[in-house]
């Protein structure tokens, strides 16, 4: 007996050791533990909301798989935190989305998988989230030429809403209604080795869209889509993006800021080694007339392009800022031959070499105004 129960304990300990050294036990659980179909057809989005419910209260880690080689067709739904474990969805298979605008009415447009505070939640697994937006793009004003056209607001296919600890990894992203995937009022996130898929001409399905969120990192993706690779508005902070194939699309883009007379504060942000291929646009930051706020400490570093149309800086304001710098040249804009950067402002400004001594401004097709003291001598055309 004694022996016995030795042995258990020590075969326990072992086990626990070999997963993970004694790290906590985890449940997985499947869609199709909660009757799922998987079949592409059949409404899954019972079995889907109760595999959440019953993930995101256990107490234990769980993982909830969404099994490979099988689709799950899911109507709109929200999935809500707390929860009171780290949680993971395992998307192996497909989550489809229906087809028909239709099977919206009586719910809000602007929603597909939306996804309300959570804290601690990863989705891997290779498969792919499709938004099946063929019919709402084709309703649209913008591609339909005879009327009665649509230019009400469209599901954004993934949207996080006040989050914290989000990690999208590893899966395929596509044919949105709308943005691909979207972080609203959330901090400490991360969106890498993703595809993201639409075609050139289906609108406004921007890739990843951040929106007053802070403590990002967009890394290892390919974005190919009919809008905005990236873009970002509101109160962003603390952005990297980072090895990113882009294009067919628009580019990157930081704003519209300061639409409405709002104050829109983006800062420390810094995107670099992009490889840009056939997009509208390059990097863009899109400022309005009479918001307020700033877009400060953005660097763009490494980004490659081809056959991109355009570059454009427009109406960017640089404002209270001092400091030294290490190379000689402190302010540089540099703008494109086709698009030239124009409205610019520089405001009280003053920059000195670090280590004593005058610096200098740079300008190339850079048009726009100061205002107060301008240290070193503004060098945009008027
Ligand atoms: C699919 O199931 C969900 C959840 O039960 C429900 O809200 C939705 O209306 C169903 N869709 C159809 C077309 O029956
Ligand atoms: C950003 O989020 C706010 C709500 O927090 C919303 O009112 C606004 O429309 C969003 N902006 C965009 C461009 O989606
Ligand atoms: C940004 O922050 C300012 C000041 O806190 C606030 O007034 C504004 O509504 C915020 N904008 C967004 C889009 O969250
Ligand atoms: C901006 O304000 C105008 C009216 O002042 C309103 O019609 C419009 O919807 C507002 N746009 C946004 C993005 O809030
Ligand atoms: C870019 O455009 C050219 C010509 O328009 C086309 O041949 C090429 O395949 C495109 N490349 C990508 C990566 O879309
Ligand atoms: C700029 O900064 C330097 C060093 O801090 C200072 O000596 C100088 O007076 C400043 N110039 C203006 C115009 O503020």
């Amino acid at each position: 007996m004694a022996v016995c129960s030795a042995l258990a304990a020590l075969a326990a300990a072992l086990l626990l050791l070999l997963c993970g050294g004694g790290a906590e036990a985890r449940v997985l659980l499947s869609l199709d533990d909660f009757g799922a179909v998987g079949d592409g057809i059949a409404n899954d989005t019972q079995a889907f909301l109760d595999a959440w419910t019953a993930a995101c209260s256990s107490g234990e880690q769980a993982v909830v798989a969404v099994p490979a080689g099988k689709a799950y067709r899911i109507w709109p739904v929200q999935l809500s935190g707390p929860c009171k474990k780290k949680l993971k969805l395992l998307i192996s298979g497909a989550i489809v989305a229906p087809a028909s605008p239709d099977e919206w009415a009586g719910r809000d447009p602007m929603k597909w998988l939306y996804i309300y505070g959570v804290d601690g939640l990863s989705v891997s697994g290779g498969g792919t989230i499709d938004g099946m937006g063929q019919q709402w793009w084709a309703s649209t004003c913008k591609l339909k030429k005879t009327p009665p056209c649509y230019s009400g607001p469209r599901p954004k296919t993934v949207h996080f809403e006040e989050c914290r600890g989000v990690s999208v990894q590893g899966v395929t992203l596509q044919n949105g209604q709308q943005f691909h995937l979207t972080f609203t009022r959330c901090s400490d996130v991360k969106a890498s080795f993703l595809r993201v898929m639409a075609p050139a001409d289906s609108p406004n399905t921007d890739g990843v869209h951040l929106n007053d969120s802070s403590h990002v990192r967009i890394t290892d993706n390919l974005i190919s889509t009919g809008d905005d690779c990236i873009s970002m508005v509101g109160n962003c902070s603390d952005v990297r993006v980072k090895d990113i194939s882009c294009g067919p699309g628009h580019g990157i883009s930081i704003g519209s800021l300061g639409k409405n007379r709002t104050t829109d504060m983006v800062e420390n942000v810094r995107v670099d080694t992009c490889l840009l291929t056939n997009t509208t646009n390059g990097v863009r930051i899109k400022t309005w007339q009479g918001g307020m706020g700033f877009a400060r400490d953005l660097r763009f570093e490494s980004i490659l392009m081809k056959n991109t149309q355009a570059v454009e800086v427009r109406k960017v304001g640089f404002t209270d800022i001092r400091g030294t710098s290490a190379t000689a040249q402190a302010i540089s804009i540099a703008c494109s031959d086709t698009v030239p950067c124009r409205e610019l402002e520089l405001k009280n400004v003053n920059l000195t070499r670090e280590g004593g001594g005058q610096a200098t401004a740079f300008c190339y097709r850079a048009s726009g105004k100061t205002a107060g003291a301008v240290v070193p001598p503004s060098c945009l055309s008027k």
